[in-house]
């Protein structure tokens, strides 16, 4: 953890006031905390000093604390207390903050700060020469699930290797759109490639059964049986209940089986599809699907079957593959961008 202090007279500006449209914000901010209670607004107002100027300058600070009526020191607490406040100029383009904290230390947070020094500069808070890159390494984010991770602005990037945060990197430096969250093949923390547990679906059928009541005897039947002594249950021939066999799962034969003929010709690479990892391509060519013009054709039920193949539900039109298929099908990556204004993957 880095010492946070305000950055040298130097490079502090005059003064600072929000423009016209983040004041009109911010008064609206004031007034939803209950009377006496403003002061609740402070991290609002840095945050949005900061989305307005690029970092928290020491008059930002006072006039936050004059807006607030507190003590200006109560607000340099708050300002240098969470990592999210800049307290110096960062990368106009991306300041890099990568998380140092155990899991993420265990995982390889530190070589993912040698890249850093190596691409942006020795020194944590220093620039590139350029001026559009900086980095520095921070306590837990809250992604240890998935590290080692880091957070751009108010972006994080997770499952990261020093080459993907190489690639990221560049993308940033080119102005390109980065993907956020998960580097690699999985949705927010679940299993790499795809759910493992909990993924069949019950039909309707199975599900009616479970919601149904309890079927409960007439109450005229009920008053009428005679109750049986203790006696007489003890007189009583046991008759044998016969247990319901519960029947086996009936699984498909085919189960495993491809669902189309792979056309002939070559495999596209089916990673283009934002959405698609290198365990689901491949799953998808077991399954017979090899050509960006397969997947753009796919029907509403061929899409349920290949949904229900890969265990996640909803994910070809959630990520809309056909829509991307079609445009790479049709001309690549050009067309993609195009159609989407980004790149493919
Ligand atoms: S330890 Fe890195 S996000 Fe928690």
């Amino acid at each position: 953890m880095s010492v946070r202090r305000l950055a040298e007279d130097q490079v502090q500006p005059e003064g600072f006031a929000f423009n016209a449209e983040n004041l009109k914000w911010a008064k609206q901010t004031i007034a939803k905390y209950p009377e006496g209670r403003q002061q609740s607004a402070v991290i609002p107002l840095l945050m949005r000093a900061q989305d307005q100027d690029g970092w928290v300058t020491k008059r930002c600070i006072e006039h936050v604390a004059d807006m607030l009526e507190m003590p200006y020191i109560r607000v340099l607490e708050v300002a240098t207390f969470y990592t999210q406040f800049q307290l110096k100029p960062v990368g106009t383009k991306a300041h890099i903050q990568v998380c140092g904290t155990t899991p993420c230390m265990l995982r390889g947070s530190e070589d993912l700060i040698k890249v850093c020094k190596s691409k942006i500069n020795d020194k944590p808070f220093e620039t590139n020469a350029s001026g559009t890159l900086s980095w520095e390494e921070v306590e837990c984010l809250g992604a240890c699930v998935n590290a080692p991770m880091m957070m751009v602005f108010k972006d994080t990037y997770e499952d990261l290797t020093p080459e993907r945060l190489e690639e990221i990197i560049n993308e940033f430096e080119a102005g390109k759109d980065v993907k956020v969250g998960p580097q690699i093949d999985r949705q927010f923390s679940a299993p790499e490639g795809g759910m493992v547990t909990l993924t069949e679906v019950p039909t309707r059928k199975e599900t009616k059964v479970a919601k149904a009541p309890a079927k409960r005897a007439p109450a005229k039947a009920a008053a009428s049986k005679p109750k049986a002594t203790k006696a007489a249950k003890a007189e009583a021939p046991k008759v044998a209940v016969k247990k319901p066999v519960a029947k086996a799962a009936v699984k498909p034969a085919d189960a495993n089986a491809p669902l189309f003929d792979a056309p002939a010709g070559d495999k596209d690479d089916l990673k283009l599809i934002s959405g698609v990892g290198p365990v689901l391509e491949r799953k998808l060519n077991e399954l017979g699907i090899t050509q960006f013009a397969q997947v753009a054709k796919l029907t509403k039920k061929q899409i349920t079957e290949v949904d229900d193949r890969l265990s996640f539900k909803g994910r070809i039109e959630r990520d809309d593959w056909k829509a991307q298929a079609k445009a790479l099908a049709k001309g690549g990556a050009e067309e993609y961008r195009k159609v989407f204004g980004k790149d493919p993957r």
